[in-house]
């Protein structure tokens, strides 16, 4: 086996060439950032979790028809993904108005949208991110109209399934970030990772009450406490949604 050579790492995971060069590796750290990596620290197990609960939920989408980079999973911190280009967009459905949208609109939290919100952000730490208008995704270039197109239209369809599927582990899906990449064959994948980091995840029985309700990100970005308890808590919800089905 050839030395694996580190090609990129980001704030969560850290990604290896492999032996196969349509393969990289992915390895989930337990490091935690926010606020575009102004806070910083750590999650005990997190690299485990999140990879075991992003490992489940692409072999589910992939079983409903949504491609995805997932080849497979050989340790709870590792995943085996195709080697895409990365579109530089964080593409976020929201359901329930929380976070920037709160902020930067004056919703009320935990206002429900009419309908599903689909948002594109630039994909740019040194620009934090900036939230693009379609003029200004197609003036940097950084997607076709096409590719916009299937992206947004690919975009609800992994919220409506996964909108079920979280239903069925008593969570809401309030909100959460995607992103994509193109194949060699220009084919559209979604890749990056789908875990408490990327996604709002609400308990169904303590909606009531803002902080006991959080099971994701906001517990360490808000410092409301039991961050792995609430991380390990989604697995296992996931763990038993997709036993129960099978
Ligand atoms: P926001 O409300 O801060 O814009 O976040 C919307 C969703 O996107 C939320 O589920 C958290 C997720 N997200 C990321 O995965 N990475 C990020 O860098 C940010 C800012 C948000
Ligand atoms: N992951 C992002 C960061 O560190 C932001 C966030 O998730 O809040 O900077």
């Amino acid at each position: 086996m050839s030395v694996k050579t580190r090609v990129y790492e980001g704030k969560a995971k850290i990604l290896y060439t492999t032996d196969d060069p349509e393969i990289l590796l992915a390895d989930f750290k337990d490091d935690a950032t926010a606020f575009n990596a102004q806070k910083r620290g750590s999650i005990e197990n997190k690299g485990n979790i999140n990879c075991s609960i992003s490992s489940k939920l692409f072999q589910q989408l992939e079983t409903h028809g949504i491609k995805t980079h997932y080849v497979d999973s050989p340790a709870p911190h590792q995943m085996r993904v195709k080697a895409l280009k990365i579109l530089p967009l964080e593409v976020v459905v929201r359901n329930i108005a929380a976070g920037s949208l709160c902020q930067q609109t004056g919703l009320a939290l935990g206002t429900v949208l009419k309908k599903p919100l689909v948002e594109f952000y630039y994909k740019n730490d040194q620009l934090g991110d900036p939230l693009l208008t379609r003029d200004r995704l197609f003036l940097l270039e950084l997607a076709t109209p096409e590719q916009v197109d299937t992206i947004a239209h690919l975009a609800l369809q992994i919220n409506k399934f996964l909108c079920d599927f979280f239903g069925r582990c008593d969570i809401t899906l309030v909100d959460f970030k995607l992103e994509f990449g193109l194949d060699a064959q220009q084919q559209l994948l979604l890749a990056d990772e789908i875990s408490p980091d990327t996604c709002r995840l609400w308990d169904n029985s303590k909606l009531r009450d803002p902080n006991l309700r959080v099971l994701d990100k906001d517990r360490f970005r808000r410092d409301l406490g039991n961050v792995e308890n609430a991380y390990q808590e989604v697995l296992q919800r996931v763990l038993k949604a997709i036993e129960s089905s099978n």
